[in-house]
């Protein structure tokens, strides 16, 4: 199965995705799948990746520029090719964005690249020894993928899976000559959407199946509500039977007991350790010492993720004892009305802007509860991450959200998306807040949640394994030898 994506955790991330792309593709490969993962060459992936062995040249199309496939063996013993082309992915900046926050203006140009590398290796073309029987693609940037496959006659089978369906990869009509769009798929039946090339709604339309990461995201997005303009095609392949949720997993590194970034650990059992990293978070962020609870947000600053709830509700929560600790980077508005909340109130709201892993997981450890009062989320790992660290969320019942929060055992939901609704969820968590052994109950359940990628693995196998009519190709014995924990590994070249 070739894993395509623009992101992976300790490469490149920008959100959830980088995750699921570090975690989805190991646990296949454990389950035996045999496994490989395609992602642009970005400065910093070659900036850390020593090693990379050059397998070929890749042709180019249109206006989309020839690159170089490198592959290398991660420590974890999955291979990774990557699509290098210098004057498309070798810059400062996000996945995305530039360091200023705005889109690069070529991204149609660099993740036609990516897929276009996709469908060669897929087809057989790429100067490897090795080809796919099902390709997997993730979002939008890949989304030209099963479109290039099924217009070059490439008959594996493709699965997208919709990690979010806001963001659809949307581009000006004349762009699709510079894409190898062939005229006659430049129509609602193809790549056209409300006038415009969608690389997303491409893959929506070409891939043979489409998941997204929960079962209630599955049924939002064929919603007019929710599904962005989607909703038609969404509710097609669902009739069809063609859409399904499956909800991601969390990496086994959130462990309060072993975190190497945690300052002191913890257990259900033994929760003075929790108390102490709510302690260092207090310190940190200059807030006053305080027995109350302390309210933890890690997150995309982004209008999906209803932080303006927050900065209306700061006032109440404070009010009632609590304190709040945000790590946040997005857009520039969001940061600043934040910190003009955090300047509101200096010695109970504290914010870092940053995208910073070792502080996201201090965060978690230290909070006693997690706010999150997305407007949608597709599955959301930050509330589970949470649960794991016995840091109750607190969260908008919506999407993944709903799906793996347990009301009132594991966490509080609320339905009504308002700074009162958000405060009715935060009302329940003081009271339990005082109620030491139900405080307690609620912890223990939290923390015992498995969230692992195993149940996940075993969903997107039987997948492959229907669309197939077999089992997925599995990984060769040898190679699967290479399988060793990722911490203690160095890098080498695949064989
Ligand atoms: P999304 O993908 O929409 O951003 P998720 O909850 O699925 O939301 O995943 C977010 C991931 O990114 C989590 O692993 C979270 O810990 C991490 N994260 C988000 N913001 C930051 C940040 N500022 N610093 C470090 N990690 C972050
Ligand atoms: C997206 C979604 C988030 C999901 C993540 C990984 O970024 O916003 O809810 O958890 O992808 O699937």
């Amino acid at each position: 199965m070739l894993f395509v994506t623009s992101e992976l955790a300790g490469l490149a991330k920008a959100g959830g995705l980088g995750d699921v792309s570090a975690g989805l593709p190991l646990a296949l490969r454990q389950r035996g799948v045999d496994v490989r993962i395609v992602m642009p060459a970005y400065e910093e992936v070659l900036a850390k990746l020593p090693g990379i062995e050059w397998a070929g040249e890749l042709p180019g199309r249109s206006g989309i520029p020839t690159a170089r496939l490198g592959q290398v063996r991660l420590p974890d013993g999955v291979i990774l090719y990557l699509v290098a082309e210098p004057s498309l992915f070798e810059r400062r900046g996000t996945p995305y964005c530039t360091p200023e926050g705005a889109d690069w203006h070529d991204n149609h140009l660099r993740f036609a690249r990516l897929s276009l590398a996709a469908t060669d290796i897929a087809a057989g073309r790429a100067g490897l020894t090795w080809m796919p029987d099902i390709v997997h693609v993730n979002d939008w940037p890949g989304g030209l993928t099963p479109a290039y496959m099924r217009w070059d006659g490439v008959a594996v089978p493709t699965v997208l899976t919709i990690h979010n369906i806001a963001y659809q990869g949307n581009f000006d009509a004349a762009q699709r000559h510079a894409l190898a769009i062939p005229d006659a798929a430049f129509d609602v039946n193809g790549v056209e959407f409300h006038g415009r090339v969608s690389f997303l709604k491409a893959a929506g339309f070409y891939a043979s199946h489409v998941t997204t990461v929960s079962p209630t995201y599955a049924r939002e997005i064929t919603t007019e509500t929710q599904g962005a303009g989607l909703h038609g095609l969404m509710q097609r392949r669902a009739a069809q039977g063609e859409l399904s949720g499956i909800v991601n997993g969390i990496d086994e590194s959130w462990n309060p007991g072993s975190d190497p970034h945690l300052p002191h650990h913890f257990d259900p059992d033994d929760l003075e350790g929790k108390a102490a990293n709510a302690d260092v978070i207090r310190t940190g962020l200059c807030l006053r010492p305080s027995n109350g609870p302390l309210f933890g947000i890690v997150s995309r600053l982004v209008h999906q993720k209803g932080l303006d709830l927050v900065a209306e509700a700061a006032n109440e929560i404070v009010e009632n004892g609590g304190q709040i600790a945000i790590l946040g980077l997005g857009d520039p508005e969001i940061e600043h009305m934040l910190s003009r909340t955090s300047r509101r109130h200096r010695d109970d709201v504290g914010v870092l802007i940053g995208f910073n892993e070792p502080m996201a997981r201090r965060i978690v450890a230290g909070s006693d509860f997690t706010l999150m009062p997305s407007r949608f989320e597709p599955c959301g790992l930050t509330q589970m991450q949470a649960q794991r660290y016995g840091a109750l969320p607190i969260a908008h019942a919506t999407g993944g959200l709903a799906d793996t929060i347990d009301d009132g055992t594991t966490g509080f939901l609320f339905s009504t998306l308002t700074p009162e609704g958000l405060m009715s969820a935060c009302h329940r968590a003081f009271e339990t807040f005082e109620n030491e052994a139900q405080l307690a109950e609620m912890r223990r359940a939290a923390m015992a949640q498995c969230f692992g990628w195993s149940g996940a693995a075993a969903e997107y196998e039987a997948l492959y394994c229907r669309l197939l009519g077999r089992q997925p190709r599995p990984v060769r014995p040898a190679a699967r030898h290479a399988i060793t924990p990722a911490v203690d590994a160095t890098l080498e070249v695949a064989a």
